[in-house]
């Protein structure tokens, strides 16, 4: 039996190392693998779902729009994001879901004891981790969320996108050549892939910030982007994307095999996360 992760590109995926430590730990007897594919190779994969074949996949940039198409049955947060992530067979019928934003909520309430409820929350991207972000924070009752793209239209196609959906939450738009957040803002959210090459700094005003204000930048690799380095050199709490990456794939480790993981296995998985890279 063997579970996959899918994208392109794939080589530096960490998800094969975080799966098979936990399927080893709790005695599956199956095999986790990333496999590079093309995007006209997505219905054999899943028609593999649907014999048996492969038990689970996951799946990453860029396909976790392209793949709903071929799903039979999709989870209402999938829905709402607009991408799946985890697929498997559910009575019969090939299951989408997706945990990235529900990783990400929970890394942070775990790491910092965070309550999202009514917070003010400073949103960098408009891209699937947005999205997946954005409906979780939603979720959780926060009071604002700004949203600032380097495309502006993208920008405005999300936040009509959850403004139809929800009325509670201020969803208020800001300009990436712009980015001065006021003093409300209680945390802010890179989730674009700016930051990824190491020479690349954002242009973001940190004056008026509150000193109690926490820095995500989901970019993994590098351990410290040049956003994190600044607001740590600005005596900010400021966390990489790692420990959200682990807390999506503990969720769909649940969905695969209902285990739920304790803090012990996501802290040893961490561990030896840390030391791979
Ligand atoms: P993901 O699923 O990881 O969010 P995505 O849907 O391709 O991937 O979205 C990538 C995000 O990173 C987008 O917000 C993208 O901005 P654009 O909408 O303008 O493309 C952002 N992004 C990527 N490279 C960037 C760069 N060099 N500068 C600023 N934003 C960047």
């Amino acid at each position: 039996m063997t579970l996959y992760v899918i994208g392109k590109p794939i080589k530096h995926s960490l998800s094969p190392i975080i799966h098979n430590f936990w399927i080893n730990k709790y005695k599956l007897s199956l095999e986790y693998k990333k496999m590079e594919v093309e995007k006209d190779f997505l219905p054999s994969l899943i028609k593999d779902v649907r014999n048996g074949k492969v038990t689970g996949l996951n799946i990453t940039i860029p396909y976790k729009r392209d793949i709903i198409k071929f799903i039979d049955e999709i989870s209402n947060t999938a829905k709402d994001i607009g991408a799946i992530n985890t697929v498997f067979l559910k009575r019969d019928k090939v299951y989408g879901d997706n945990t990235d934003g529900i990783g990400f909520t929970r890394a942070l309430e775990k790491k910092k004891n965070f309550n999202f409820f009514n917070k003010s929350i400073y949103v960098l991207g408009a891209g699937g981790a947005s999205h997946g972000i954005i409906s979780e924070l939603i979720k959780k009752k926060v009071k604002t969320i700004y949203v600032a793209n380097r495309t502006k239209q993208k920008t405005i196609k999300l936040l009509n996108f959850f403004k139809n959906k929800n009325n509670n939450v201020d969803l208020k738009f800001v300009d990436w050549e712009n980015l001065v957040p006021n003093s409300d803002v209680d945390l802010i959210i890179n989730t674009t892939s700016f930051g990824m090459n190491e020479n690349e700094a954002l242009k973001i005003d940190t004056r008026n910030l509150k000193t109690t204000l926490i820095l995500v930048d989901i970019i993994y690799n590098p351990r410290e982007t040049k956003l994190i380095k600044l607001f740590r050199k600005e005596g900010f709490f400021c966390m990489n994307g790692l420990c959200m990456l682990i807390e999506q794939a503990a969720v769909s480790f649940e969905l695969w095999f209902n285990i739920s993981l304790n803090n012990k296995d996501i802290e040893e998985v961490k561990k030896i996360c840390e030391a791979s890279y």
